[in-house]
């Protein structure tokens, strides 16, 4: 933190992961006057960095103009655009009436073959999915003719009021026939039957223009956009 006076003027974080040596930038966050501090701060910061660090990640709000200036100043590089989703409960009443499809144990190789074709180098495999389902994690599918048409990963944690939608994907021949929109449907309804859940925040590329029209489509809207940067260290 910052002081000046007495008073916090300023914070600035950063959040480990020794998996892969990164570190996410929370912040600066600082009164608009007092931005000629951010760089003082920034410095202190680095020297507490621990060694094993070498990629900074930060996510900075488009509107957030200081911080897009320091980024750049700092080197940072642009990787992408991120879109921040958001789906109230309020809207639960227009999702379509269809039946909720859960995966079982004779679609799980499909599922896999299905997940890790498309999302081959992610945070969770295939298998990994299949290991963690439980009463609040659940994958939801479409199928026809016994075949698997498309899958979606859910989490659910009822005690903080908080769902996800993990991964989400639909075999490539059989995509544009509305498979993608019943695979959301399945899962917000899933998702908002736990009553201590208000809404579904999820992010989103936004060069996936297929993934964001969709979102749209089903009753998602845009919270904000962000933009993610890199910067080896
Ligand atoms: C994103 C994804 C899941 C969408 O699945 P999908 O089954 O193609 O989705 P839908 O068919 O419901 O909707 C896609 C489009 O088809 C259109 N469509 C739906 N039913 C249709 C029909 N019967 N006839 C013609 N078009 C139709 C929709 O209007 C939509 O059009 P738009 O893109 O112009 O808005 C799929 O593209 C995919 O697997 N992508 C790779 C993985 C990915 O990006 N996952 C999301 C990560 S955030």
């Amino acid at each position: 933190i910052g002081i000046k006076d007495g008073d916090v003027i300023g914070v600035l974080g950063f959040d480990t992961d020794f998996d892969s040596n990164s570190a996410e930038i929370w912040g600066p966050f600082l009164k608009e006057d007092k931005w000629d501090i951010a760089t003082v701060m920034w410095n202190k910061m680095i020297e507490i960095l621990p060694r094993e660090i070498d990629l900074l990640t930060m996510f900075i709000n488009k509107e957030n103009k200081n911080c897009l200036r320091l980024a750049d100043n700092l080197h940072f590089i642009k990787e992408s655009e991120e879109i921040i989703l958001r789906f109230e409960r309020f809207y639960t009443d227009k999702l379509q009436d269809i039946p909720i499809v859960e995966l079982s144990s004779d679609y799980y190789r499909d599922m896999q073959l299905l997940h890790d074709k498309v999302f081959p180098n992610t945070y969770y495999s295939g298998n990994k999915i299949i290991e963690r389902l439980n009463d609040h994690r659940k994958v939801f599918v479409d199928k026809k003719d016994n075949k698997l048409m498309g899958y979606i990963y859910v989490e659910v944690n009822p005690a903080f009021g908080e769902g996800s939608i993990e991964f989400f994907a639909v075999d490539e021949p059989q995509r544009g026939k509305g498979i993608g929109n019943k695979l959301l449907t399945m899962a917000l309804k899933w998702l908002f039957s736990f009553d201590s859940v208000d809404g579904i925040t999820l992010c989103v590329n936004s060069a996936n223009k297929k993934a964001l029209n969709l979102y749209k489509a089903v009753g998602f809207e845009q919270e904000y956009q962000l933009c993610y940067f890199t910067k080896e260290c």
